[in-house]
């Protein structure tokens, strides 16, 4: 048998690898427009913005590029906490949402670019921020161009989340309908790479400990509906199934669920100078 040597790995490839040949549907800009709105009253004021925010440690000084902004559920918290925030994302609905709430909240330091990963961005003549982030936006076939990238374009401090394990999906959800679960490359190859890359990344881990709480189980479901595209008939009654063995209702009537597993996001970063 040959002997594996570290080195000798490509965490890049091997991470490529490993996607599941279905995920290209999310690598198209017209699937992100058609979620952006869903996805926007989701993860507006969510725990997981809020836990990445008490990591992020935000300085009044700082200047961010944020790439794959989504609706702004980092960027229009931390416009009050920082000097500037430019949004970069390939997906115009949510860049429009971005916009939308800059305008109902009265901020004027949110700059909008619509470009995505792969593009030039030269021709958008970014300044260098201080901080890049790439927040739950990694879904890049190069994820070592896309570090590159950040590290370009970062004077202080990059901060990348990544999935850890199943990600935000629900694994006993995906049991109870019997769909597969198709888990897709996690933080640890990113970790690996930076390694190799010769950056000396610091990890912490976001963990959504939080239960989901509900109005009534149609709501529950609506919530979960992400995870499920073109749920059919039979999916659906197994779906509610399990969402009713994991539900407690309050006496308000609210439906409070308990996922076994609690989602786990890490947030890695790195002094792009330091290696
Ligand atoms: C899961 S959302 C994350 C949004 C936000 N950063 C957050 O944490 O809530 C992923 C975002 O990345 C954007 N995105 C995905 N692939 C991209 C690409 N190749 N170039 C630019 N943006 C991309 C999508 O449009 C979407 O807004």
């Amino acid at each position: 048998m040959p002997q594996l040597k570290y080195p000798a790995i490509d965490w890049n490839q091997l991470r490529r690898e490993a996607f599941p040949s279905s995920g290209s549907r999310r690598r198209d800009p017209s699937s992100w427009d058609q979620r952006a709105r869903s996805f926007a009253k989701r993860n507006s004021g969510s725990l997981y913005a809020r836990k990445f925010i008490a990591l992020l440690r935000p300085q009044p000084h700082w200047t961010i590029l944020d790439v794959g902004s989504g609706p702004g559920t980092l960027a229009l918290p931390l416009a009050r906490l920082v000097s500037s925030i430019t949004c970069l994302d390939f997906s115009a609905e949510m860049l429009a949402i971005v916009r939308e709430r800059c305008q109902e909240e009265g901020l004027d330091n949110i700059r909008t670019c619509r470009i995505s990963w792969s593009e030039d961005w030269s021709k958008e003549q970014l300044p260098r921020h201080r901080v890049a982030l790439a927040s739950r936006s990694l879904g890049v076939a190069d994820l070592k161009g896309a570090i590159s990238r950040l590290s370009a374009h970062a004077s202080d401090r990059v901060v990348v989340t990544d999935t850890v394990r199943h990600g935000p999906a629900d694994p006993a959800a995906f049991q109870a309908i019997g769909r597969p679960l198709q888990s897709k490359p996690d933080y640890i190859y990113t970790l690996n790479l930076l390694y190799q890359l010769g950056y000396l990344a610091r990890v912490e881990f976001i963990r959504l400990d939080e239960p989901l709480c509900y109005g009534s189980l149609a709501e529950a479901l609506a919530g979960y509906a992400w995870m499920f595209p073109q749920l059919d008939h039979r999916e659906e009654g197994l779906l509610k199934k399990y969402l009713r063995s994991i539900a407690s209702r309050d006496q308000d009537g609210t439906i409070t669920l308990h996922r076994a597993q609690v989602p786990t996001w890490a947030f890695i970063s790195w002094n792009p100078h330091e290696r």
